[in-house]
């Protein structure tokens, strides 16, 4: 039996994130025996968003595929980087005139991955229904791939469940991102389709969402606009490996990682 195994990391938050990632991907992957890493860096620059510097070191780090989320466009100068590197994505449902792509083929073992962003629509901005949009891509990338990842950058549970569960048995990975907390249903649901609801962050311990604790409580508490500061916290990460039968066409292992790196 032949296995690939991809290595999934929840939302790179921040500069120190992207730094310890650059230290420790490559042997990550290593013990992990990691053959596809994919990383959601919406929130990889400083001041959230990613631009052409984090992305690029993303990249150099040992991540494959970047995909991203509603941040995408918050840094200007990623926008042509988009269009010129086919490692990174956009979420596919934003309209066809925006830059980049929602999904791309990677070359795996000599496998074809097709990798698909989406984002949801629930509580988030009105765009084309994430479920369509998948069902459109895999309809025009038809004969073109071997096997299918679906980040679905979604904020409602039952919205990403639905996806995973619309996908089962079509494609080999859905997992969820945006939310920043890692949910503890990573499963194999019952047509082989590796799926868990939320992979968490990869940012700052000890904090909100990445976000200083205090001022999301002061937020919280005066409603008065306040500065959004990064933690200087160790950073954790937050990821999930799915091992993937190649021949049987089915994810056949999965594992989540929390855990703080040794920065
Ligand atoms: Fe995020
Ligand atoms: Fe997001």
């Amino acid at each position: 039996m032949s296995k690939l195994r991809i290595l999934t990391i929840g939302d790179v938050v921040g500069p120190c994130a992207v730094d310890v990632l650059s230290k420790h991907l490559f042997s990550l992957r290593n013990t992990l025996r990691a053959d596809f890493v994919i990383a959601n860096g919406e929130n990889a620059a400083p001041g959230n968003g990613i631009d052409i510097q984090s992305a690029k070191a993303l990249l150099f780090a040992g991540v494959d595929v970047i995909t991203t989320g509603n941040h995408i466009w918050q840094k200007r100068d990623i926008r042509d980087f988009l269009c010129t590197n086919e490692q990174i994505l956009r979420p596919a449902n934003y309209p066809a005139a925006c830059p980049g792509s929602g999904y791309t083929v990677f070359s795996v073992m000599g496998y074809r991955f097709l990798v698909i962003n989406v984002l949801g629509t629930v509580y988030m901005d009105a765009l084309e229904n994430p479920f369509s949009a998948v069902d459109r891509i895999l309809q025009h990338e038809a004969g073109r791939y071997d096997f299918v990842c679906v980040d679905f950058h979604a904020e409602a549970t039952s919205e990403k469940r639905a996806m995973g569960f619309y996908l089962d048995g079509r494609v080999n990975i859905v997992f969820g991102t945006h939310t920043h907390v890692p949910t503890a249903d990573l499963q194999i649901l019952p047509l082989g389709t590796g799926y868990i609801t939320d992979l968490g962050m990869t940012g700052p311990c000890d904090s909100i969402l990445g976000v200083r604790s205090d001022i999301i409580i002061e937020k919280l508490i005066t409603k008065m606009p306040v500065r959004f500061e990064l933690a200087d916290t160790p950073i954790m990460l937050n990821a999930a490996v799915f091992t993937l039968d190649t021949d049987a066409k089915k994810i056949i292992g999965t594992e989540q990682i929390i855990t703080p790196f040794d920065n």
